[in-house]
């Protein structure tokens, strides 16, 4: 059974929690402010996302909040000084970030609240934040009011005027390497997600130019028990169909005559072999492998 949700007909408490759970997971903007004064504010934002890069741009929102319906201090610096640094959050400040989410008193300095060590910025008047791997410094060019209710959000457009990166982040090419930031995300409720380890795996990019589709397979292909739909769009991935005659070659060929001397190979079924090569990243092999049996 399918369940929906109008959000009218949701009371807002509940419709957040929906939404917080659904689109997840979100990355964290650690964001650093300062007020007229030059007071320091530091709060996480998971509304969060980069949406362009020439211009560079990155948009969080600081919420009305859903219970009292009152305004963020964040919100209100970035409507006073219109810089902000946004600071990525890795695993071993998810405490010390956490902490800054507390509702702090107007004034209060979450630097010091959290221990963690604000740096001069190259170019705007907000601190960077030193423990992070990778500190953003943006300049404000607009804030979106989406509404006047709790809950309703408020677009701080911000475009990014410096980026500063710690060096051991790149690999031997200049990239910047995911596992070495070991990143963090926002989910439901009380959860995160930690970008390493297992969380981790790699996708090739679509083909281009793009792939067959999965409408191109043969139907016994597309409609067994065995392939996955995962399988089945690697194998729509593939550029073109293989020919009869390359099927053919590819079964007689020395490589699959030594996968088949592999006795836990050789007893699969043909759709469990072709669904263990594509497990293996074979996804050509295996569309070979299934081409041949649609000669047979
Ligand atoms: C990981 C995390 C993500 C958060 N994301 C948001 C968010 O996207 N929008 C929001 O309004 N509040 C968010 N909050 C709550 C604010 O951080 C919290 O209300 C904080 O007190 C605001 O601080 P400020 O008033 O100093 O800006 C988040 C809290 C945490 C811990």
């Amino acid at each position: 059974m399918i369940k929906t949700f109008i959000p009218s007909e949701v009371p807002t408490p509940d419709f957040h929690g929906l939404v917080l759970a659904s689109i997840a997971p979100r990355p964290i903007a650690f964001v650093s402010t300062i007020d007229h004064n030059g007071l320091p504010n530091l709060a996480p934002y998971s509304f969060f996302n980069v949406f362009g890069v020439n211009p560079p741009l990155l948009i969080f929102s600081p919420s009305r909040r859903v219970r009292g319906n009152t305004t963020k201090h964040t919100l209100e610096n970035v409507e006073q000084v219109k810089e902000a640094v946004i600071n990525v959050v890795n695993f071993d400040m998810v405490q010390q970030m956490s902490l800054t989410g507390a509702e702090y008193e107007k004034g209060v300095n979450e630097f010091e609240k959290s221990g963690l060590t604000p740096l001069p910025s190259l170019i705007v008047k907000p601190f960077r934040v030193k423990e992070s791997p990778v500190q953003i410094e943006c300049k404000v060019r607009d804030i979106i009011y989406t509404g006047n209710e709790g809950g309703a959000g408020n677009l701080v457009i911000c475009e990014i005027v410096a980026i500063h990166a710690h060096d051991s982040l790149f690999d031997e090419k200049g990239q910047m390497d995911t596992r070495r930031l070991d990143l963090v995300g926002r989910l439901g409720a009380d959860w995160y997600v930690r970008a390493s380890g297992d969380a981790l795996f790699e996708l090739p990019k679509p083909s281009n130019p793009p792939g067959i589709g999965i409408d191109a397979l043969p139907s016994f292909i597309k409609n067994n028990d065995v392939l996955t739909g995962n399988d089945l769009g690697a194998l729509g991935n593939l550029p073109f169909l293989p020919s009869a005659e390359e099927a053919d070659a590819y079964v007689k060929s020395a490589a699959y005559q030594d996968l088949l001397q592999n006795s836990n190979f050789s007893q699969l079924s043909m759709l469990e072999k072709s669904h263990y090569l594509i497990s293996q990243g074979m996804v050509k092999e295996s569309l070979l492998l299934l081409m041949s049996h649609s000669n047979s």
